[in-house]
C-alpha cells in the first residue's frame, strides 16, 4: 500500500515519546530505521523490511556530529530533507524524526554510551570515537522512538555487531534486524558517500567488491587461513592506482575478535579511500 502524502515530521524527543506511548497502548508494533538521511535504495530496503515487520515505522534523519572525527566529512555530508520525505511518503512511512542537534544533545549533557572490545579494530581503529558517537545516538534514538524492532544495514557490519552488543548489555527490549547490503548493478555497495565519486574513482571502487568476491571464492575452494585471505584482498585492491587501503581484517562474525584460522562464521571487512572518498564493504564467510 502506498500513500502520496508526506510523513509527519517530528523534531522533539518528548513529542516522539508521546506518539510511541500512544501506539504501544493501542498494541501496535513500532519499527525504527535510524539513518543520516540522503536516502538511497539501501536505506529504502531497510524501511521496507521494517514496514513488513511492524505496524508503524519511524525513520530518523539525523546527521550525527559525534560520530564524525576532526577533518571528516560532517559539513559536506549529503543532506536532502525534501527528497527523503517524498521517498518515505511513497513507501507509506507515517513518522519521520528529524531533530536539531540541540535536541539530541542538550546543552551541558554528559552521558555517553560506549561498547568496548568490539570497537577496537576495523573502523574503530581508523575512526577513533566513531562508535562512541554511534552507540550514544542510537541509544538516544531507541529511548525516543521506543521501538520493538530496529533495522540496520549489514554494509556497516561492525556497527551492526556493536549495536547488537549494546542492546544485549543494556537490556534494551528491542529486536535488532540486520538487512542485506543493497548493491548497484555492477556490485558497488550503495552508500551516501558514493555521491562523492567521480568517474575514475567510481570505476576503481569496484575493486572492493571484486576483492571480497575473490576472498569468498578462495574460502569456497577450501582456504581457511586468514592471513592468506587478507593478502588476496589487499592485492586485488592494490591494483587500483588511487586506492589507499585503510584496513582489511578477518574477524569472528559475532564477537569481532581476530581469527587466524576460520573455524566459525567470520567476516572480512575492509575500508578503502579512493581519491579521498572512504568506502567500506564486507563479506560473511560461512560453511553453509
Ligand atoms: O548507519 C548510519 O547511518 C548511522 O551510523 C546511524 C546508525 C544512523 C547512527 O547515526
Amino acid at each position: 500500500m502506498s500513500r502520496t502524502e508526506p510523513p509527519r515530521v517530528v523534531g522533539g524527543v518528548r513529542e516522539l515519546q508521546r506518539w510511541a506511548d500512544r501506539q504501544r497502548a493501542l498494541g501496535r508494533r513500532i519499527g525504527l530505521v535510524p539513518t543520516m538521511g540522503a536516502l538511497h535504495e539501501g536505506h529504502l530496503s531497510l524501511v521496507r523490511k521494517a514496514l513488513s515487520l511492524c505496524d508503524d515505522v519511524v525513520v530518523s534523519l539525523f546527521v550525527n556530529p559525534t560520530q564524525f572525527g576532526p577533518g571528516e566529512d560532517f559539513d559536506r555530508y549529503p543532506r536532502d530533507l525534501e527528497g527523503d520525505l517524498a521517498r518515505l511518503g511513497e513507501l507509506g512511512v507515517e513518522v519521520v524524526f528529524a531533530p536539531e542537534t540541540g535536541e539530541m544533545y542538550p546543552p551541558g549533557e554528559a552521558t555517553w554510551v560506549e561498547v568496548e572490545r568490539l570497537t577496537e579494530g576495523m573502523c574503530g581503529r581508523s575512526r577513533p570515537g566513531h562508535f562512541r558517537g554511534v552507540t550514544t545516538v542510537v541509544a538516544r534514538l531507541f529511548l525516543a522512538a521506543k521501538p520493538h524492532v530496529a533495522v540496520f544495514g549489514m554494509k556497516d557490519y561492525q556497527q551492526l555487531a556493536v549495536i547488537r552488543r549494546m542492546v544485549r548489555d543494556l537490556h534494551f527490549d528491542i529486536e535488532v534486524v540486520g538487512a542485506p547490503t543493497v548493491r548497484e548493478p555492477d556490485g558497488l555497495a550503495m552508500s551516501s558517500r558514493n555521491a562523492y565519486l567521480d568517474t575514475a574513482a567510481r570505476q576503481q571502487a569496484l575493486s572492493l567488491q571484486a576483492a571480497l568476491r575473490e576472498a569468498r571464492s578462495l574460502f569456497e575452494a577450501g582456504e581457511r587461513d586468514a592471513g592468506r585471505l587478507v593478502s588476496a584482498v589487499r592485492a586485488r585492491v592494490a591494483k587500483e592506482p588511487d586506492a589507499e587501503i585503510g584496513y582489511v581484517e578477518l574477524r569472528c562474525a559475532e564477537t569481532l575478535e581476530p581469527v587466524e584460522t576460520i573455524d566459525r562464521q567470520a567476516v572480512v571487512g575492509l575500508a578503502v579511500s579512493i581519491r579521498g572518498t572512504r568506502l567500506i564493504d564486507n563479506v560473511i564467510l560461512d560453511e553453509s
